[in-house]
């Protein structure tokens, strides 16, 4: 066990999960998720998913890897179910195609902390130029990727537990600073209330969709992502609570990342959310100005930190993105962590260089922030967004379904049962049961299935 290396102790392991949930996906994605979708409304349905559909197949996939120790692929092999290691193997093509188009956005994020610390805040309205200036985003993207391999080569404990025992904390030390400094302002009120008032009425297919692909690729399921973080876990430590403080934290920093954002915005259109600009603009067109409005200081400040803070975010996700195929080449191929890193480093940064290329703005509107529908499914890293968030789902369906079918409950209680006193006679027994054998397979099912018709056809 030494070798492939432990979390220290169930802090740690919390940290790193989350580290892994809490990104992008969270500061970025979900408050104009949430406009997309009807405001508070969104936030119901998304909060609804997360612990009753979600919660259960993180659940799965932690007792997964720490029973048997092992990559998502070695993982079913290592239950006596060979053929389904394809399903672990899909899961690590997922990670890659993830990295290879989120390391680039995590790239522009840290490329703003540059410029805002240099004052920079007419970047906003340079923002399309600012992308298609390959050379320079392509060296952002590098640095990011080197960062990313660095803790992962130091291993589990002394790299990847470190980084988010430093980073997680931090970051939201830095959320807080801004939510408070965000609420001091002019019209916060109005921001709030556009961002928790609930419009019912857009409710749709659509949306639902959308949140549930948004619940699953925030936190990090369907991939296998924790079965590799759940590999490193003591079986001294309770999975179930364990994966309830993950999910805790990841549904709590997007709601707060929501409450510091929708303030700074309403004071940027002088409390008229009627002409806000959604999407990717929210955060890369819209805030440098409102940075700017706050003075030359303060703006540097809150604006560096801002986008430092995002980064920070997006490394301990990319982290756990690098960490799965890495897991899988040391486990099945003997290979030396460092070789390892290195190769799929280099891998991946080769496959997102479509990504770093294929961008003119309206092109990036339609990656990260189409994920409910194929509005715009021509450009490449949209394409990729899609491809993987179908992905996450079909993975999610069908690590629930071999857990409860193939596997069988009794063993998948079994394991969680090991370092949790009481298990077998509590209700989160009952509702495991419940969620795993019949409400998750019947729902991810039925909405993957919807979704890809809704994207694809
Ligand atoms: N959860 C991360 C985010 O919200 C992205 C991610 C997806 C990380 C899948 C790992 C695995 O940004």
């Amino acid at each position: 066990m030494a070798a492939r290396g432990n979390f220290s102790n169930r802090l740690g392991f919390i940290l790193a999960a989350a580290g892994s949930a809490v990104g992008l996906g969270n500061i970025w994605k979900f408050p104009f998720e949430v406009e997309a979708g009807g405001g508070a409304a969104f936030v119901v349905v998304y909060l609804i998913f997360c612990f009753t559909l979600c919660f259960p197949v993180l659940v799965t996939e932690i007792a997964i890897g720490r029973k048997t120790e092992k990559n998502p692929a070695g993982a079913f092999v290592a239950l006596g179910f060979p053929k389904w290691k394809y399903l672990g193997v899909l899961g690590i093509i997922s990670g890659i195609i993830i990295l290879s188009f989120y390391n680039v956005v995590a790239g522009w994020a840290f490329g703003y902390f540059i410029e805002m610390a240099q004052g920079n805040f007419d970047i906003g309205n340079q923002f399309s130029d600012y992308i298609t200036n390959i050379w320079r985003i392509a060296v952002y993207a590098i640095l990011f990727m080197g960062a990313t391999a660095l803790i992962v080569s130091k291993g589990v404990s002394g790299g990847i537990e470190k980084a988010a025992k430093i980073l997680m904390p931090t970051l939201i030390l830095m959320i807080l600073g801004i939510l408070a400094y965000s609420f001091t302002l002019p019209n916060a009120m109005t921001g709030i209330k556009y961002y928790l008032v609930p419009e019912f009425s857009e409710l749709n297919l659509r949306v639902v969709g959308g949140a549930l692909r948004q619940a699953f690729f925030s936190l990090s399921l369907g991939m296998g992502a924790l079965i590799t973080y759940g590999s490193y876990l003591s079986k001294k430590e309770n999975i179930v609570s364990s994966a309830a403080s993950i999910t805790l934290f990841d549904v709590g920093i997007a709601f707060f990342a929501g409450l510091m954002l929708f303030p700074l915005v309403a004071y940027s259109t002088g409390g008229d959310m009627s002409n806000i600009q959604g999407g990717a603009g929210l955060i890369f067109v819209t805030l440098p100005g409102v940075f700017e409005s706050l003075g030359p200081v303060l703006g540097i400040v809150i604006g560096s930190l801002f986008f430092l803070l995002l980064s920070f975010a997006a490394l301990t996700s990319t982290v756990s993105l690098l960490e799965v195929p890495v897991s899988y080449i040391v486990d099945e191929y003997k290979a030396n962590r460092n070789t390892a890193v290195i190769i799929m480093a280099v891998i991946i940064f080769i496959a997102g260089i479509p990504s770093l290329l294929g961008n003119g703005y309206s092109d990036m509107l339609t990656n990260f922030i189409t994920y409910v529908g194929a509005d715009n499914p021509t450009d490449f890293m949209t394409f990729l967004g899609q491809l993987a968030d179908i992905f996450l789902l079909l993975g999610g369906f069908l690590i629930v379904t071999f857990a409860a079918y193939v596997w069988k409950k009794a063993n998948l209680h079994e394991e969680l049962a090991q370092g949790h006193e009481g298990y077998h006679q509590s209700w989160v027994k009952t509702f495991i049961n419940i969620t795993v054998s019949y409400l998750c397979p019947a729902l991810l099912g039925m909405l993957f299935v919807l979704v890809v018709l809704n994207n694809f056809f």
